[in-house]
């Protein structure tokens, strides 16, 4: 799981090629988003940067490429994945309605880390809804996500692009490390901004519903809604999964005052522990920290409590179901 793995002879032999052609022909990301573009019409899997976190893109309308997309990310069938696609307009198309509030927000925040539940159109397969009459649908915010969607021109269903119940990849080089040679190509556009996933909002009922905190704070929304939203899911979400956005070690959060005392308790036990700083439990640097910490061997993580304001929410969110229990 180490960022610093090294790569497979031949991926470090694509990469390489990769590079020199594309230094030679001028244009890098004309001719990453073309390829990717490529790969997507013949049902391949292409790895792209947004602005949360890294996604697993599939042509939303080839079965055979969203059974590889599971097959690949390790996930439940029943589970659902996002639909991004490039503009509002696209979004409308996978809806059956786009109530007024779905027009509100989607003229708001996108592009950006929002995801709508709206009511599926009859177009979009029940494989990718996981058979729900709902799907999830986003306008990603990062220039080579909307270039690879404005550029294939269709509906890209697209889970982070980890293995199942993992930490999301906020770097191409996680991608790489998680998924190897399962991935037909990764677009690098370096680190993600935001960090965390999208905010996801069901504008279905007469309530508007947060299904899970993200990249858009609660406040932000709800000052946009001129209303507060529900907090309880009423459908599935695999975030629920008490053990998803796991690392391999274990995560406790403590308050900053008593940290260096439960580190030094656990060491006594001769434990390995990683203490994480104020600054690592920003959205933008958790799961990196999360990964280096892996990579270190520790036993135990112990966090600090992040605010609970802003992109706080999401984050401790995330700490929270880091710290759950594991299967
Ligand atoms: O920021 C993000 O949302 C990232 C980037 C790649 O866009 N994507 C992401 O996808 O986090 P994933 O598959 O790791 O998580 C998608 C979440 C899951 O919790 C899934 O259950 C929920 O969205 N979801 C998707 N469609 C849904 C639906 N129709 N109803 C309820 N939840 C849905
Ligand atoms: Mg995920």
């Amino acid at each position: 799981m180490s960022s610093d793995k090294p790569r497979s002879p031949d991926q470090a032999r694509r990469l390489a090629y990769a590079r020199l052609d594309l230094a030679a022909a001028g244009d890098v990301d004309t001719l990453l988003i073309e390829q990717g573009v490529r790969i997507l019409r013949a049902g391949g899997l292409v790895a792209f940067p947004t602005e949360t976190v890294y996604g697993l893109g599939a042509d939303a309308r080839q079965p055979r490429a969203i059974e590889r997309l599971y097959r690949v990310k390790g996930r439940p069938e029943r589970h659902p994945v996002i639909v991004h696609v490039a503009g509002v307009e696209a979004a409308r198309a996978c809806a059956r309605e786009f109530p007024e509030r779905a027009e509100r927000l989607a003229a708001r925040f996108w592009p950006g880390p929002l995801t709508l539940i709206v009511s599926k159109a009859d177009w979009v397969m029940d494989s990718v809804t996981g058979g729900q009459d709902s799907v999830g649908v986003r306008v990603p915010a990062h220039p080579l996500a909307l270039r690879l969607l404005d550029g294939f021109g269709g509906a890209v269903a697209a889970p982070s692009a980890n293995r199942f119940g993992k930490v999301s990849p906020t770097r191409p080089e996680h991608v790489i490390d998680d998924l190897g040679e399962d991935v037909d190509a990764v677009l690098d556009g370096g680190p993600c901004d935001v960090g965390v996933e999208s905010s996801i909002v069901d504008v279905r009922g007469e309530e508007p519903v947060l299904l899970r905190p993200g990249g858009v704070p609660r406040e932000a929304l709800e000052e946009a809604l001129g209303r507060k939203l529900a907090g309880k899911p009423t459908v599935r979400v695999s975030g629920d999964l008490p053990s998803h956005y796991a690392p391999t070690a274990r995560v406790e959060v403590v308050e900053a005052a008593a940290i260096e005392a439960r580190a030094a308790e656990y060491r006594a036990q001769g434990m390995k522990i990683k203490v994480l700083k104020p600054e690592d439990v920003e959205a933008r640097a958790l799961y990196a920290a999360l990964r280096r910490a892996d990579a270190e061997g520790a036993d135990v993580v112990l966090a600090p409590r992040p605010s609970s304001r802003g992109l706080g929410e999401a984050v401790a969110d995330r700490l929270r179901r880091a710290s759950g229990p594991r299967p």
